[in-house]
């Protein structure tokens, strides 16, 4: 057994908590990997809510899907923080990967306010036991301020509604991703 990377545990998560039918949330769509790993498990008769604010990010994203024969997905160039104009609850899971896209423009990063304005709305829409998985890359310009504001809000929140598991590389070098999963109680 080898431990997991922050991005192979956040998909062990999702395994863990969503099932056929489910409706889910990938708030970063990015390449689409997290889009393709959630409509593989939620299936025809589940749905993936993707968003991401940059067209090539949709593009990518779609492309993935279409390639591997997923209709069951909603891709849109739209921001997460009003990913509650289109998702109506309940979700079994929500996943963020924050930071910039990888081979994109990497000054178009994910923002605190609006990270946080988008978890706090994924977390009304959960489940009982449903679950928010946050992978949190944070080595970029900007990227510590928003991991302070995700790790201090994730703290806050109130344990009897919430628990809230952080999971990191302690050793590594550079900044090694955080995972945060947020499961409502
Ligand atoms: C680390 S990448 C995501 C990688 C993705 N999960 C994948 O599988 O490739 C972060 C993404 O968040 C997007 N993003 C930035 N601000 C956003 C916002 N307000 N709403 C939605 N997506 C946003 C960026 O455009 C970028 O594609």
């Amino acid at each position: 057994m080898q431990l997991q990377s922050a991005l192979q545990f956040s998909h062990t998560l999702l395994e863990q908590v969503v099932n056929p039918g489910d409706v889910v949330v990938d708030a970063t769509a990015g390449m689409g990997h997290d889009t393709l790993k959630l409509a593989q498990l939620v299936g025809p008769t589940g749905h993936v809510y993707s968003f991401d604010i940059q067209a090539p990010a949709v593009t990518a994203t779609k492309a993935k899907l279409a390639e591997a024969g997923y209709h069951n997905a909603t891709v849109l160039q739209q921001g997460h923080e009003r990913l509650d104009e289109t998702v109506a609850g309940p979700i079994s899971a929500a996943i963020f990967n924050l930071g910039y896209l990888p081979r994109g423009d990497h000054a178009l990063i994910t923002q605190p306010a609006t990270t946080l304005t988008a978890l706090q709305k994924c977390l009304g829409l959960l489940a009982p036991e449903g679950v928010v998985v946050v992978v949190c890359y944070y080595g970029h310009p900007g990227g510590a301020t928003e991991k302070t504001a995700v790790l201090g809000w994730a703290a806050q929140l109130p344990q009897a509604d919430f628990n809230v598991l952080q999971y990191q590389f302690l050793n590594q070098v550079h900044e090694p991703p955080i995972l945060l999963a947020i499961q409502k109680r």
